[in-house]
């Protein structure tokens, strides 16, 4: 019997797994132009997939580590370069005292655990989000983490902890007004550009294709800037179940899409 990827068995996510390369089956081969070269996830759906085995919500957070640490094995397969995910929202302060506890320990401590195998793979880990409120110890392990893979080329991966869309653009603007006061800008000369270069990672380009696991069809305030042209994939699965060969699935049906921004294809030629 083939299980439903809903139905899969939780594993266990403290689990050393196979690094990129080294899984059963090959990612599909695709030409790079149709590989995305940024892909953004929103890992959702933890709760739920706990809930559904009589586990608490935290359980579910938990086993979404494996789920990460093997989707990132398979984007450096596939050729991804730049794979964001959403960790944890400024929205996400309205849960439970006891679940942002557990989120906020849980996100340093795989960190810490994980950062010598991210290094192992090449991975460069950023963060990318607001400093107030987030915990002391989670800002101190982000950094450590960034600091101790900055040399790394392979992938690099975008930690959205304490990350809100509008609150970037917000921050972004408060930048931008900030230069126009000192006089390094002028106001007249601010377009999509210069916004772009006052985001809070603006080397990360913008994202072509965007997952949310666990079926929500909504962006929950995430990279409200960088999506503007991303093509939108919403799976079932839920994240602790989501793995490798579901985001080559996605990859492949990424690269039969038609992507446009705003042209024209003709199929009738205008006389
Ligand atoms: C996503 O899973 C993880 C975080 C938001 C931290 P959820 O915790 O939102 O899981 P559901 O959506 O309630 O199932
Ligand atoms: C988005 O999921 C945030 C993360 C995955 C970190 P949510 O579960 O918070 O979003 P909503 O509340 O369903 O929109
Ligand atoms: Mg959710």
């Amino acid at each position: 019997m083939k299980l439903t990827p809903y139905e899969r068995a939780p594993k266990d996510p403290y689990a050393s797994l196979c690094g990129p390369g080294q899984w059963s089956k090959n990612p599909p081969v695709l030409p790079s132009s149709e590989i995305p070269q940024h892909i953004a996830i929103v890992m959702d759906g933890n709760g739920r997939w706990a809930n559904e085995r009589g586990l608490v919500r935290t359980e579910g957070h938990k086993a979404g580590e494996y789920a990460l640490m093997d989707t990132i094995a398979g984007a450096i397969d596939i050729g991804v370069r730049y794979l964001s995910v959403y960790t944890f929202s400024t929205e996400n302060w309205k849960r439970s005292p006891a679940e942002i506890r557990f989120i906020m320990s849980y996100a340093s401590d795989v960190l810490e655990r994980r950062t010598p195998q991210l290094n192992e793979w090449g991975v460069r880990v950023r963060w990318s989000g607001r400093h107030p409120r987030l915990w002391k110890s989670v800002v101190k392990a982000l950094q450590k983490a960034e600091r101790e893979t900055q040399q790394n080329t392979t992938l690099d991966l975008v930690m959205c902890v304490n990350y809100g869309g509008r609150a970037e653009i917000a921050d972004t603007a408060r930048r931008i007004a900030q230069g126009v006061a000192e006089g390094r800008l002028r106001p007249e000369g601010v377009n999509e550009r210069t916004f772009a270069r006052h985001l809070y990672l603006p080397d990360i380009p913008d994202v072509d294709l965007m997952i949310r696991s666990s079926g929500e069809q909504r962006v929950s305030n995430y990279l409200l800037w960088q999506l503007a042209y991303a093509e939108l994939m919403f799976v079932p699965t839920p994240w602790p179940a989501f793995d490798r060969e579901e985001l080559w699935d996605c990859v492949l049906e990424y690269a039969g899409r038609d992507r446009r921004f705003g042209a024209a294809v003709d199929q009738v030629t205008l006389r």
